[in-house]
């Protein structure tokens, strides 16, 4: 099968020990090639967790992760993760940064010049090659990760909570890039956030989570074009939905805390 295939994954945290955390549960989900799925959950309810067995940064407890057939055992260039503090090296040039992947793997230096001037256009980031990132913006700063990201034509980009430390209208703007990005690059998005703004405008599919241990509570496909106003009445009532499918679990959440 082609894409990610995700089935019957389990993650216990510190399994036989005193204090076990099963953090997902009997997960089963796919993601198609070049799909854009948007995982919707409280915090907390193991998100991150399934984002680092499907990178391949931890094993699952139980069940498998395969990517194109063959099961996912380590970390690839091929599914590059993204985190919500863009992890730039600070000595090196932006575009240094982007292309620090293509000379590890011996990409010629012509190559490489030519992609980074490609990918950068690509960010919004064309004049900014030769800047540091210390002189850049939140937002540019985790367009450059993007960039670097992409320089590795990745077949997953796994995003956990990317855009969830910038300011809501470079937010907003990081989400056009990352639809741009996403359209040229034909890759598989698996976007998590628990904002549900950000996945109703991005998604193909939003898997809403429940709280921990995670398992999928629903899935709603959003078959509907892009840029897409929010404040249809649409899209106003699928964004209903979400919020009481969120706002269960959180209530759930919050009594099991009390009895404990
Ligand atoms: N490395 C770890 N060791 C032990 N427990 C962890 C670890 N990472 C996460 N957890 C626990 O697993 C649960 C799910 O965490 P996480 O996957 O980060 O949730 P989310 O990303 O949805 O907020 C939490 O209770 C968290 O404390
Ligand atoms: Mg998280």
């Amino acid at each position: 099968m082609l894409g990610l295939s995700i089935k019957d994954v389990s993650k216990i945290w510190n399994p036989g020990g005193p204090d076990p955390v099963p953090a997902v549960s009997n997960l089963t989900l796919d993601v198609a090639p070049a799909e854009f799925v948007v995982l919707l959950g409280p915090s907390g309810c193991g998100k991150s967790s399934l984002l680092y067995i499907v990178a391949g940064l931890e094993q699952p407890t139980s069940g498998t992760v395969t990517f194109d057939g063959l099961p996912i055992t380590e970390p690839s260039p091929e599914r590059s993760l993204i985190f919500q503090e863009a992890s730039l090296y600070p000595w090196l040039t932006v575009k240094d940064n982007v292309t620090f992947g293509l000379k590890i793997n011996h990409t010629a230096p012509a190559k490489r010049e030519a992609a980074a001037q490609k990918l950068l256009k690509l960010v919004g980031l064309g004049n900014a090659g030769n800047k540091r990132p210390h002189e850049l913006s939140g937002g540019m700063r985790q367009r450059a990760a993007l960039a670097r990201a992409l320089a590795m034509r990745p077949k997953v980009m796994l995003m956990d909570e990317p855009f969830a430390a910038l300011d809501i209208q470079t937010r907003a703007r990081m989400q056009g890039h990352l639809l741009d990005i996403w359209e040229s690059s034909k890759a598989s998005i698996l976007l998590v956030t628990h904002s549900i703004d950000e996945a109703l405008a991005l998604a193909d599919r939003i898997v809403v989570f429940t709280s921990r241990p995670g398992r999928i509570k629903a899935e709603i496909t959003l078959d509907l074009p892009r840029p897409r106003d929010l404040r249809s009445p649409e899209m106003v009532d699928y964004a209903r939905r979400c919020e009481a499918l969120l706002a269960e679990e959180v209530e759930r959440a919050f009594k099991e805390q009390e009895l404990a």
